[in-house]
């Protein structure tokens, strides 16, 4: 277990930055493309946010699904597979940070930061950011190792278990348990028992529209199985963030847009079949952080886990919370701790590799900005090869 006392030596020497984010432009004098360790990278740019924004169905006829052949990467997001299934992003599961982005905005009417801060996390953990390349599965021979294989010889994909990729998931397995990359029927119809106990009536009266009650049982249930089942059990604060903004995002995102119900054949067809459902509309205005925020607070106000993880002897163990000023709030927390484990080398880049690693970093720091604590912007400064 990381000792406080470590972190409170590195944070004030390394960490905290004035809030100063390099924002890449087109017009940049600076060429858009170079050359490191036999690589080309690409300048990244930060698309501007949507100016259409309200209701749509989707997909359009431009995005039918077509299965995935057995050359193309899908991994632990349904979000990214159905993408990817109906060509939002490339087909096979290669994509850039600007393709992951613009998708999240014309699919799922994502707020343009809030998506990006999830696109940036996954490209800087384990993706390779100079140039510019993510698989939504594993490892691909299409995402070489950074340059200098300054991370190790493979850059992982976000299937990748560790830095962002974790446990307690809905509906696959802890990576030390099993697959952590699939579907797995069995949890989702354990997670489908807390929907019959709590979730809210459809059309025939029986418990099928998911709902807070519906969340908060699953997540307790998660936790409770994995927490007994997995010696390594993990729920630090950046995982149990997005373990939380992963299920509130069943009723912010994946909800109807008309009705806003996310009903058991919605997130069925995103679950299990990895498409859009038929007559699918997507939210009817941007989905912000904090319209999620506001449900994962609501999470963590019933599942009473502290962020943690199991010791030697398999009980759980509360982490220490981080430094001030970033112990003031919990989205402070979990900002820290993406830090504290996304590969400080990255800093440590020239040319167009560091700009991207630091437009990357200003986007987590706007987004995590809105959370009391959060003056700074913590650069990453966690280990490598990891
Ligand atoms: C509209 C935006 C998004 C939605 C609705 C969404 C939805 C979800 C959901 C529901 C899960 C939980 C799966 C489970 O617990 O069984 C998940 C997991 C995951 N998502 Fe996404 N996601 C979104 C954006 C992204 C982006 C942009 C990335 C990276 C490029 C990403 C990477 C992941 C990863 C790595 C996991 C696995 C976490 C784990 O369970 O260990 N997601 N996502
Ligand atoms: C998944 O696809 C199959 C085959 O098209 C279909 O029969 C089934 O109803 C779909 N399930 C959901 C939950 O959408
Ligand atoms: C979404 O809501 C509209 C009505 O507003 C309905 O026609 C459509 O079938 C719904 N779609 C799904 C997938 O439930
Ligand atoms: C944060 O840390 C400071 C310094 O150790 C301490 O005085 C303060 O009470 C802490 N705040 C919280 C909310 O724990
Ligand atoms: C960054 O580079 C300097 C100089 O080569 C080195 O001393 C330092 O350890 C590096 N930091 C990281 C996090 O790799």
């Amino acid at each position: 277990m990381k000792s406080l006392a470590s972190l409170l030596l590195l944070v004030p020497a390394v960490l905290a930055f004035p809030r100063n984010p390099i924002l890449n432009r087109r017009d940049d004098p600076t060429p858009t493309t170079e050359v490191q360790d036999g690589q080309t990278g690409t300048l990244i740019v930060l698309p501007p946010q949507a100016t259409e924004t309200g209701l749509k169905q989707i997909p359009d006829a431009e995005h039918p699904f077509i299965a995935p052949g057995p050359d193309d990467q899908r991994g632990p997001c349904p979000a990214m597979n159905t993408l990817a299934n109906h060509g939002y992003i490339p087909r096979n599961g290669i994509a850039s940070f600007e393709q992951i982005t613009l998708a999240l905005m014309e699919a799922f009417n994502l707020e343009l930061i809030f998506g990006a801060n999830m696109a940036a996390n996954n490209m800087l953990t384990r993706g390779n950011p100079f140039i510019d390349r993510l698989s939504i599965g594993g490892v691909s021979p299409l995402v070489p190792p950074l340059p200098g294989q300054i991370d190790g010889p493979v850059t992982g994909g976000i299937a990748k278990h560790g830095r962002f990729e974790g446990d307690a998931s809905m509906t696959r397995a802890d990576a030390f348990i099993g697959d952590n990359r699939d579907f797995q029927d069995l949890l989702y119809d354990l997670d489908l028992l807390q929907l019959g106990k709590f979730g809210g009536d459809g059309p025939d009266g029986e418990s099928t529209v998911f709902n807070v009650e519906t969340l908060i049982g699953i997540k307790k249930q998660n936790i409770m199985m994995d927490q007994a089942a997995n010696p390594m059990f993990e729920f630090a604060a950046r995982r149990m963030n997005a373990a939380y903004g992963e299920s509130a995002f069943m009723l912010n995102v994946f909800a109807n847009g008309t009705t806003k119900q996310a009903t058991l054949p919605i997130i069925g067809s995103f679950f299990r079949n990895q498409t859009f459902p038929q007559n699918w509309f997507r939210a009817a205005s941007p989905v912000t952080g904090a319209i999620n925020g506001a449900t994962v607070a609501q999470i963590m106000a019933a599942v009473p886990t502290p962020p943690g993880r199991n010791n030697d002897q398999g009980v759980y163990v509360a982490d220490p919370l981080p430094p001030a000023p970033f112990n003031s709030s919990f989205g402070c927390f979990a900002y820290f701790d993406q830090s504290a484990n996304t590969p400080g080398v990255l800093v440590n880049t020239t040319g167009i590799f560091q700009k991207n690693v630091r437009l990357l970093t200003g986007i987590q720091s706007q987004l995590a900005s809105a959370n009391p604590g959060c003056t700074q912007e913590i650069l990453p400064f966690g280990p490598a090869g990891v």
